[in-house]
């Protein structure tokens, strides 16, 4: 069950990401002060590139970093558009995370494979501290899409039908997203409208299913809000 939801809206893109990076960092710090580390799962798509980017630009004590992928296209491993290659490109290139503290999902290794390979260290990683996620027009988040039916029970699922292309994926699923302290949902636009009234509205929507054990924030632009 979705627990109560923190809506936050925000005049431009701009605006948002700032406020996004801003908290990232100050939830950084509090898990390293508690526990020693900040495991940080990054959303995929176009949306948070730019925020990113001002992470790139931040200070944060790195080697206390851990980062995680909620999904990835199965795409060869230096493809463009995979996830983890916009995410290294924004972010990761450009701050001291040590290597082997970043756990891309190695989907050149093909969708069973790579997604075996994901769930154990799914499994060692969880609880995560932060889960940074998107939404797309169909209400659809990492690569959990409407009417998808999964194994609620695992960690990790193969995706072979997506209907965001590439067809075939690796993504976290419900349970694994939800095991996190804090989770965001970053939502800009106005082409994710629809899915937001739906959502408000109460659909049953594959962002409903997702839940978190402290905080959830849904940061949004004043575009992709409906003003009725
Ligand atoms: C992906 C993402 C996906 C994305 C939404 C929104 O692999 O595409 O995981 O869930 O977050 O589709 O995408 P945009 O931010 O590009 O609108």
């Amino acid at each position: 069950m979705q627990n109560n939801i923190d809506w936050q809206q925000f005049e431009t893109p701009d605006l948002i990401e700032k406020e996004v990076c801003k908290r990232i960092l100050v939830l950084a710090q509090e898990a390293i002060t508690e526990r020693g580390q900040f495991k940080f799962v990054l959303a995929g798509g176009k949306t948070p590139e730019r925020m990113y980017r001002f992470l790139a630009k931040s200070d944060a004590d790195w080697s206390k970093w851990f980062i995680y992928h909620g999904d990835e296209r199965v795409l060869p491993i230096d493809d463009e558009n995979r996830n983890s290659v916009m995410a290294a490109n924004a972010f990761l290139n450009s701050v001291a995370i040590p290597k082997n503290q970043i756990f891309d999902i190695p989907t050149e290794l093909g969708v069973e494979e790579s997604a075996e390979a994901y769930r154990s260290i799914v499994q060692a990683a969880m609880p995560f501290d932060l889960v940074l996620l998107g939404m797309g027009e169909d209400g659809h988040t990492a690569s959990l899409f409407p009417g998808h039916v999964h194994d609620e029970t695992d960690v990790v699922h193969s995706i072979y039908n997506s209907p965001k292309p590439p067809s075939e994926r690796v993504t976290l699923s419900v349970k694994a997203l939800s095991n996190t302290q804090n989770l965001f949902f970053l939502i800009e636009g106005a082409n994710k409208r629809d899915a937001i009234k739906q959502w408000r509205e109460g659909e049953d929507l594959p962002v409903v299913s997702i839940s978190a054990l402290q905080n959830l924030v849904v940061f949004l632009d004043k575009a992709a809000v409906d003003v009725e």
